[in-house]
């Protein structure tokens, strides 16, 4: 949930500090901070809010050091003040965290019993003072203090640590919380992603849990949770520098919408027949009799749509479960089950709390991630990756379709494993999938419909999404995206769950959002559309041509999609919902790539 960056360099470490802070901040924005060693004095600097506030308050009283630690946060413990704004110190000793020590309380009550002071509300500023009284023993240098201390830590962490009066090396942790190790010439980094080293290094390693690690330049010593001397795998990242980069749009939202055609084009065409899919190892569909799929917030609904497909097209039983209920739950599962987690990130903290889970009951794992060195991903017994490239805004867009272009080549391979689809079948669904892209393009290219629609729902306080079968999931997706960045509230519902209930809620002030793409359930759905128009309930009708010229109800106004194959309407009908949300986010002038109280990934419960 929140980022971290260490850096020692010899030289110069604050622009290598900020840089990576940067491409750090989708993960968190309430507050940042840096800490620098110079002359063996270490020196900090912390502001509330945006990193922009840090940038000013460096113009103002700028620091610059040879090693140093930095941090932009999500709160968790303590509000978003400068207070407890990262980096924490004691008099010795200087961290930055992301994660939550569990044990935090406890850890507090005991140190301020042998004297020391705190001054936030947060729980990681026990770290500093723990590493403090281990040193304070006399008996052990500060990097073995350190590396002691924080094996009293509960919960999950990923540490940088700075000590007064050292500047040829800091010391970094991890377990629970991903901490990226990179590479330079003679520098040498830490990141709580690949991406934030990107314009730093290419050449990562990452962490395992219990790891600790010395950094000095040029070199690193990693010792594992028996403090044994280990070597971690050295990679070349796959991420680009320039993933950080709006180019000519407003916002990483609106430009991950418009990248989704090339994205889902080069995957079919890439991966298509699943013959790649095959060979990077999936689960035998033809020897498990159900899957489980579980993920949270969109990636959930991407799996929610897939449910549909496996069962319609291979036959296969699919229970879907939100990660953060399924962790809890002690479900049964079958003998040589299987499960598949998804995560654009692959640091979501309850999905991987519950691969831990379905892996302790025996079920194979698979996943399917955005970040091929991520630690859903490293957990898994086989990976389809979504080759999406990295996505910034945190509303996530061309990641929820590439996860969806994946699924589909999946739930082929199944049906063909399973012995549901014939060749031609196949070749029926397969031709479907080669025409999405260009379909996608045609929607993404006329917007002003949606600029207008968002006029319309800029002073909507509440708005109601519905959707039959595989667009049920559309809908809950589309009020998700809307809640999420403009801050309207919204409720995905089952269209034929109107009339039980939710209805009550039709008023000539909620628009009613329908995502209805012709086929078996398009009538069903128009029925229901028409009981709430008949409440007075404004409509916003997306659907084909035909299905719109021959609505005989008032809509206030209609999104047209081109004719397209069942298979891929959630490919389609997903575009004018994510237009939708940005452009009502835009007129109601939010912060649409770093919404309040979001943040990309989150890696903590
Ligand atoms: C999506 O727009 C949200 N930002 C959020 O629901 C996200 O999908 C969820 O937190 C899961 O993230 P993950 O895919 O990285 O696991």
């Amino acid at each position: 949930m929140c980022g971290i960056v260490g850096v020692i360099n010899g030289s110069k470490v604050v622009d290598d500090l900020m840089g990576g802070l940067e491409l750090l901040e989708y993960r968190g924005y309430d507050s940042a901070g840096l800490a620098i060693v110079k002359d063996k004095h270490v020196y900090a600097r912390k502001t509330e809010g945006a990193l922009a506030n840090l940038k000013k308050e460096l113009a103002i009283n700028p620091i610059e050091g040879r090693v140093g630690i930095a941090h932009t946060r999500w709160a968790t413990h303590g509000e978003p003040t400068v207070v407890n704004a990262h980096p924490h110190s004691s008099q010795k000793v200087t961290v930055v965290h992301n994660g939550i020590i569990e044990n935090y309380e406890m850890l507090r009550e005991d140190l301020e019993y042998e004297g020391y002071e705190f001054v936030s509300d947060t729980d990681s500023e026990v770290v500093p003072h723990l590493i403090s009284l281990f040193m304070d023993s006399g008996a052990l240098s500060p990097e073995a203090a350190a590396m002691s201390a924080v094996k009293m830590l509960d919960g999950a962490y990923a540490l940088g640590i700075l000590f007064e009066g050292e500047e040829e090396f800091f010391c970094a942790a991890r377990k629970g919380s991903p901490l990226a190790i990179g590479y330079g010439d003679e520098a040498m980094y830490v990141a709580s992603d690949a991406m934030a080293l990107a314009p730093m290094t290419d050449r990562v390693s990452y962490l395992a849990d219990g790891d600790f690690a010395v950094l000095s330049q040029g070199n690193v010593e990693i010792y594992d949770v028996d403090e044994h001397l280990v070597q971690r795998e050295v990679r070349k990242s796959s991420i680009k520098a320039n993933a950080a980069d709006k180019g000519h749009y407003a916002h990483f939202m609106l430009k991950e919408i418009h990248e989704q055609p090339d994205i889902l084009l080069d995957i079919v065409e890439t991966n298509l027949g699943a013959q790649k899919i095959a060979k990077e190892k999936t689960v035998d569909f033809a020897e498990i009799s159900s899957l489980r799929i579980i993920a949270c917030g969109t990636s959930f609904y991407a799996g929610h749509v897939a449910k549909y497909w496996f069962e319609r097209y291979a036959n296969l039983n699919v229970e879907i479960d939100i990660a953060s209920e399924f962790r809890y739950r002690n479900a049964p599962l079958p003998e040589n089950g299987a499960a598949l987690f998804i995560s654009q990130s692959g640091e979501t903290a309850d999905t991987f709390a519950a691969l831990e889970y379905a892996k302790s009951k025996g079920q194979k794992i698979l996943s399917l991630v955005n970040v091929p060195e991520s630690t859903i991903a490293r957990a898994s017994d086989y990976v389809v990756l979504t080759e999406a490239g990295s996505e910034i805004g945190v509303a996530s867009t061309k990641a929820f379709t590439a996860q969806l272009a994946a699924l589909a080549m999946l739930v082929i391979e199944a049906g063909k494993a399973r012995g549901v689809l014939s060749a031609a079948d196949e070749r029926e669904l397969t031709g479907a999938l080669k025409l999405m892209p260009a379909k996608a393009q045609e929607i993404l290219k006329q917007t002003d419909v949606y600029q207008d629609i968002a006029q319309s729902l800029k002073e909507t306080h509440s708005a109601l999404f519905i959707g039959r079968g595989a667009s049920y999931p559309l809908a809950l997706e589309g009020a998700l995206k809307l809640k999420e960045i403009s801050y309207i509230h919204a409720e995905g519902i089952g269209a034929g769950e109107l009339k039980h209930g939710p209805i009550a809620l039709i008023d000539k002030d909620t628009p009613v959002i329908a995502v209805a793409p012709p086929g078996e359930l398009a009538e069903k759905t128009l029925s229901n559309i028409k009981e709430v128009q008949a409440r007075g309930g404004p409509i916003i009708l997306i659907s084909d041509a035909k299905t719109i010229a021959k609505a005989d109800f008032e809509t206030l106004a209609s999104v047209e999609v081109p004719e397209c194959h069942d298979f891929i309407a959630p490919f389609l009908y997903v575009l004018p919902l994510q237009l939708l949300s940005y452009y009502a986010a835009l007129a109601r002038d939010c912060n649409i790539d770093k919404p309040r109280n979001l943040a990309k990934s989150v890696t903590v419960e």
